[in-house]
């Protein structure tokens, strides 16, 4: 621990806390690190999907997997804690748990609303408090994974969008307290993939509606691209990364972009039923 994560050894040696881990996204994230030579510690609620995984990648002195609930702050402090007693401390932290429930606002059921929020906005939080304390001594790195929904909101995706644009703003003012720590975060935006949560998204007969049935602009991107920008984020300790990068101007100005975007989002909406009834 201690090389910059850019130094001539890349990332090898390092050590990865990757929630999401048990998902498509993270557990590709976490082949992709494996690859570079970095140890990872994969966390979900998923043991057996995880413990498969971490036989795939070589066993516990390269992959070790934790049971853990991003809606539970004592299992996530838990889970940085097994991580440092097994691999001595964590320079990466990928927080990739999330999940999404499509519904209109006035159709959520109580918890629906709430269960998005608290995984998708507090977890990030619940995991980057739990792991801050070994970052800031490895002067390490944190990529959120947020989404394209935290700049372009769309219907039956209110939840999830409130909580990637809370992210995002979690992720800026982390960025300013940090300042000077040695620790950085990045925040990473990408629009539709394959995944099963990818798979809710354009099961949502409104949201398939508005994007012209993922076509065009919103057409999905390609898995591997936005593990690649993960890797590209880390090792550069960039920012931002938003896919596909025909998004990325929008990006810098999220009220702008939403203005911009809504027109054709509306018109997509209003073609063929002409109503937002389902
Ligand atoms: N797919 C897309 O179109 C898309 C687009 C933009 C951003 N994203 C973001 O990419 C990230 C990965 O999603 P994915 O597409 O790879 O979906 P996925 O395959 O459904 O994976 C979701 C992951 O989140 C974990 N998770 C959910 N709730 C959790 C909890 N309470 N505690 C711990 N882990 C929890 C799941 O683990 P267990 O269920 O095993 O615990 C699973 O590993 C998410 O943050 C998602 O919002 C996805």
């Amino acid at each position: 621990m201690g090389k910059k994560l850019s130094s001539p050894q890349g990332l090898r040696g390092k050590v990865a806390f990757i929630t999401g881990a048990s998902g498509a996204l993270g557990s590709d994230a976490a082949r992709a690190l494996h690859a570079r030579g970095v140890r990872v510690a994969l966390l979900g609620r998923n043991t057996d999907k995880l413990e498969t995984l971490a036989r795939e990648l070589g066993g516990p002195e390269k992959a070790l997997a934790i049971d853990m609930n991003v809606r539970n702050l004592a299992s996530v402090e838990a889970a940085a804690k097994s991580a440092v007693e097994h691999f001595g401390g964590i320079d990466i932290v990928i927080a990739g748990a999330g999940m999404v429930t499509t519904e209109l606002v006035e159709d959520y059921s109580a918890t629906g609303f709430v269960d998005d929020i608290d995984t998708n906005l507090n977890g990030v939080w619940r995991t980057i408090k739990a792991t801050l304390p070994c970052l800031r001594e490895s002067k390490g790195h944190v990529s959120i994974i947020a989404s394209l929904a935290s700049f372009i909101h769309m219907p039956e995706m209110s939840a999830y969008s409130a909580s990637k644009a809370g992210v995002l703003a979690l992720a800026n003012s982390l960025r300013l307290e940090l300042d000077g720590s040695g620790v950085t975060v990045g925040t990473i935006h990408p629009s539709f993939f394959e995944s099963a949560l990818g798979d809710a998204l354009t099961n949502s007969p409104l949201l398939s509606r508005a994007s012209g049935n993922f076509t065009g602009l919103f057409a999905p991107v390609k898995r591997e691209d936005v593990v690649a920008a993960i890797v590209k984020n880390i090792e550069r300790r960039s920012r931002v990364a938003v896919l596909p990068r025909a998004f990325s101007s929008l990006s810098l100005a999220p009220g702008l972009g939403q203005r911009v975007i809504e027109p054709y989002l509306s018109h997509n909406l209003r073609r063929g039923t002409e109503k937002l009834e389902r």
